[in-house]
């Protein structure tokens, strides 16, 4: 098969045709960024009623980002231009190139959209799941001719957060996997191939988190607001601009494999030293001080580095002052400013 639509446009910088399925606050985040980008977005939820009232949504948010200078000025004509309803499932997905599935995470329900998307859409159009942790392989299983079939995970906010994890089925063409990557990148938005496995990395890596910070206010060690305090203006003020990797090989991986043999005595096995770590540090390969740690390192570009580094948290830090606390979960920890 050749996925001839969505290459061709793509490959002529043209709109595409697309078609939302679920226009709840994924799926309409995502539509907005479709429609922002020229795309000709048909958005299609459980009735027309529904679909309709998302579209109003739509535009009424779109006209208020852009009076906060969130969207580029003209974004309402263009989404009001853009997003259209689509009257029924046929209607949304006839001629469409790319589809992207954002109904509600439970397997039925995935299903059935699944199995009337491959009815209604055209062999060679790409479907994208949003699903947030249900592997690929098996939402594939719903889907006929499923070498056009992949997850495309977006994050919430949609139209503000940058990353978007790729994610191949078992059968994904090789041209749909790059085909998608091109359309996200160019939306403006930072796609990641990873491979299929529940969660795939950003949820089994937030959820996780999630997971230990319950346990600290299961043990009575800190509130839920000094856990956030703390998570936001401590390790996790860095994860704006760094990953736990190049965070680690800043720190030095010596550094890490101490506080590993603490919290492993305290905690138990599942604070283990990594085995990457361990290996790592036998082979004398500590991070940025050594010359490389668990990521390739430039040892030139290290001064820039440090110089980038500064300058990435004190501008984070003005912009934390000037926006202050998020509201609504102000003034909530006792002992901890942020
Ligand atoms: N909310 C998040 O933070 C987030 C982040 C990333 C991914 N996701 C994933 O995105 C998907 C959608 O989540 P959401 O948060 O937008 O949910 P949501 O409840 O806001 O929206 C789901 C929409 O799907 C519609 N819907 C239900 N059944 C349908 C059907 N059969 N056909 C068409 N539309 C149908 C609903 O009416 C609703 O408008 C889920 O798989 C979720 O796991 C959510």
């Amino acid at each position: 098969m050749s996925f001839r639509i969505i290459s061709a446009a793509l490959d002529s910088e043209s709109p595409l045709e697309c078609a939302v399925i679920g226009t709840g606050y994924m799926g309409g985040g995502i539509a907005q960024v479709l429609a922002l980008h020229g795309h000709r977005v048909r958005l299609a939820d459980i009735n027309v009623e529904r679909t309709q009232a998302s579209r109003e949504r739509l535009l009424r948010e779109g006209e208020a980002y852009a009076g906060a200078g969130l969207f580029p000025a003209d974004a309402a004509a263009v989404l009001a231009e853009n997003l259209v309803v689509a009257e029924s499932y046929e209607a949304a997905l006839s001629d469409t190139a790319y589809v992207a599935e954002a109904v509600p995470e439970r397997i039925a329900i995935k299903q059935a959209t699944l199995e009337a998307i491959s009815a209604g859409a055209p062999a060679d159009a790409v479907i994208g799941s949003n699903t947030s942790s249900i592997p690929i392989r098996e939402l594939s299983e719903f889907v006929d001719h499923p070498q056009r079939f992949l997850g495309v995970h977006w994050m919430n906010p949609a139209p503000f957060i940058p990353g978007v994890e790729i994610i191949p089925g078992p059968h994904a063409d090789e041209a749909v996997l790059s085909a998608s990557t091109r359309l996200i990148d160019s939306l403006g938005k930072v796609a990641t191939r990873v491979s299929d496995s529940a969660g795939f990395v950003s949820n089994r890596l937030q959820f996780a988190l999630y997971a230990e910070a319950a346990r600290i206010v299961e043990e009575g060690l800190a509130s839920p607001a000094e856990v956030d305090a703390v998570v936001s203006s401590c390790f996790g003020f860095r994860l704006a601009f760094f990953g736990p990797f190049a965070i680690g090989d800043m720190a030095g991986l010596d550094v890490y494999a101490g506080s590993y043999e603490t919290l492993e005595r305290e905690f138990g096995s599942r604070f283990a030293m990594p085995e990457p770590v361990r290996e790592a540090i036998s082979s004398g390969n500590l991070g940025v001080k050594t010359g490389s740690g668990l990521l390739p390192i430039d040892q030139d570009a290290v001064p820039e580095l440090l110089k980038y580094r500064e300058t990435a948290y004190a501008r984070l830090s003005q912009l934390r002052q000037e926006l202050g606390e998020p509201p609504a979960f102000r003034n909530q920890h006792s002992n901890t400013e942020i």
